[in-house]
């Protein structure tokens, strides 16, 4: 099951805008940066539901976990499409979660970033500026 779904043009794409989106800083196994970016891998938080959200919205929040607090944020990707976000969830529910069923559509994507609008609000930050400051500290 795992290798047929692995063979499919939706998960290598998935795969391609983890790497190229994601990994720099999520680590390629989703192991993160202790106290800088926080690992999606080992962690007890679901974050399953928001994850299309949080992928085009980003995340402005602090968190704890593991014992570690993470009170950077993460900049949204307004510029990839429903398809795109559901092939890189999918990517990180199979691979890197062992999900063992398809769990996002690019139609329930869809369905759910329209419905998270509290995750639209403005960055209460100003995005040049702080990326640079953010990079610096990576
Ligand atoms: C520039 C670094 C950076 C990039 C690139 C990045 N993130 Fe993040 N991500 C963060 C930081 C920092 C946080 C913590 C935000 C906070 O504390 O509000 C975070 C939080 C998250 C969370 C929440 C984890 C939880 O336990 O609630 C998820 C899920 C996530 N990112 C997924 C992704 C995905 C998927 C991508 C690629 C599409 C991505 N991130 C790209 C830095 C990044």
């Amino acid at each position: 099951m795992f290798l047929v779904s692995g063979c499919r043009e939706e998960f290598v794409q998935g795969r391609r805008l983890y790497e190229a989106k994601c990994a720099g800083c999520h680590m390629h196994d989703g192991t993160g940066l202790n106290g800088i970016t926080p690992p999606l891998v080992g962690t007890e938080r679901s974050y399953l539901d928001e994850l299309p959200c949080i992928i085009q919205f980003g995340m402005f929040d602090t968190l704890q976990i593991n014992g570690s607090t993470y009170t950077d944020f993460m900049l949204g990707f307004p510029e990839l499409t429903s398809v795109e976000i559901s092939n890189i969830s999918n990517y990180i529910a199979f691979r890197l979660l062992n999900v063992k069923q398809p769990k996002y559509s690019p139609v329930s994507v869809q369905l759910r970033l329209d419905s998270c609008m509290k995750w639209r609000k403005p960055s209460p930050v100003d995005p040049k500026k702080d990326t640079i400051r953010m990079f610096q500290s990576i």
